[in-house]
């Protein structure tokens, strides 16, 4: 099949004071060849008061010599002065930065619905892509404050702290942005029915909105969280993992085309380290808990057991669902995504009927627990090659890191 391309990734990011995020570009991009991948795409975030330009030095500095695979940048926007906006992003996007990232949560990253508007006007208007994390800001925090008023802290109410209609919410204020400014959106990491019944909806109406969704939306619940002591922390990442009808609305999406990108959201925090899931204050309250979980090497044997292996989709769709569609939506088809003359020979060789009981030692990535351990999968990638070059042999990479940047075209 063509090699894996993972479009929602983030490596070596920078997070809270004292938190460190467990896989670097060497590591993480070393679990990905180890999980069929041959492109991903990580995060360049931009700190408050950083250049654009800046942060992809940063960043570039980071991967340079150092990927498994091949890369290409989304930028995180954070913060957006007239200066971002009217001279670097125009300029960067040209470049082929076409996608960005905006948060409607989290203390550090969240734009104001004016900054949203603004960002997503800059996208319409030198075509890129915006890529929303729709959860409601406001709601969280008042819904946070409530628990943690109620003595209600352990790492399980990190899920009541985000409920549903938190992300239904912040979905259809999103989609509506990007309708009142006349552009297209994806909506990534979508957990359930409600969010994605309105991405259907708007698809429906004739928008240009894109949706994506993860593994852990497929196999995990909040019931994960419900573990003893601080193993429930495993488990918390934004949106929380949600129940049974959620599970069934997201296979659905997949089925049926709302959903055209199956990624990881890849964000790996040490679970034993009190730079990870036991940082000091996590005791206290789950909000001081790291969101992210790691899932870089599992995303295509996940979707292939359960989905190809199950009868839920084609083999076709899962191609289509794990690369083909990552590439024309980010810009790197036909180099990416597809075997054809003239393509990247970028390839997964893939046996379909190895069972695997999933366990952390096979990944080979820089965190030290998968959410996934003890899943059992049929089916498992056995080479993975990179511009036609082995990059992977039977769960073992060597030290060739060939990886490169991409250039990518215009959205
Ligand atoms: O919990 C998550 N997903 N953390 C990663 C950052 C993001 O929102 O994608
Ligand atoms: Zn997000
Ligand atoms: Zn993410």
């Amino acid at each position: 099949m063509p090699g894996g391309i993972d479009s929602h990734v983030h490596l070596d990011q920078p997070g809270a004071p004292g938190i460190v995020m467990a896989d670097t570009f060497e590591t993480g991009t070393r679990s990905a060849a180890i999980g069929g991948n041959t492109t991903v795409l990580p995060f360049c975030l931009q700190q408050k008061g950083q250049s654009l330009r800046q942060a992809i030095a940063d960043y570039q500095a980071k991967a340079n010599g150092n990927c498994y695979t091949d890369i290409a940048l989304h930028l995180i926007i954070t913060d957006p002065t007239p200066q971002v906006l009217g001279q670097e992003l125009p300029a960067l996007i040209a470049e082929g930065y076409t996608s960005i990232k905006i948060f409607m949560t989290y203390d550090d990253l969240k734009l104001a619905d004016r900054d949203i508007l603004a960002v997503l006007d800059v996208a319409r208007q030198q075509r890129a892509l915006v890529m929303v994390h729709a959860e409601g800001y406001d709601a969280i925090r008042f819904l946070t404050e409530r628990l943690e008023r109620e003595g209600r802290t352990a790492p399980f109410f990190h899920g009541a702290s985000r409920p549903i209609p938190v992300e239904r919410e912040a979905t259809h204020r999103a989609i509506s942005f990007a309708e009142i400014v006349g552009t297209e959106a994806m909506i990534v990491h979508v957990s359930n029915r409600q969010a994605m019944e309105e991405i259907r909806r708007a698809q429906q109406r004739g928008l240009r909105i894109h949706g994506e969704t993860c593994p852990q939306y497929l196999v995990l619940t909040e019931a994960d969280m419900d573990r003893p002591g601080m193993e429930g922390a495993k488990y918390v990442c934004s949106p929380p993992p949600r129940d049974s009808d959620s599970q069934a609305a997201c296979w659905e999406g997949l089925q049926q085309g709302v959903f055209e990108v199956f990624s990881s959201d890849h964000c790996p925090y040490r679970y034993e380290d009190e730079a990870g899931k036991k940082a000091p204050d996590g005791n206290n309250s789950f909000r001081y808990v790291p969101n992210g979980i790691p899932g870089i090497a599992t995303r295509m044997p996940i979707l292939f057991s359960e989905g190809v292996g199950k009868g839920r989709i084609d083999l076709n769709r899962f191609v289509a669902l794990t690369s083909t569609n990552h590439a024309k939506r980010y810009g790197l088809y036909p180099q990416k995504g597809t075997i054809a003359v003239g393509s990247d020979a970028d390839l997964v060789l893939w046996d379909a009927t190895r069972d695997v009981v999933i366990t952390h030692s096979l990944l080979k990535d820089g965190c030290d627990y998968t959410p996934y351990e003890g899943l059992a999968v049929r089916g498992w990638p056995v080479r993975t090659l990179l511009r036609g070059v082995t990059v992977m042999t039977d769960a073992e990479t060597g030290s060739r890191r060939s990886g490169m940047e991409l250039q990518r075209s215009l959205f």
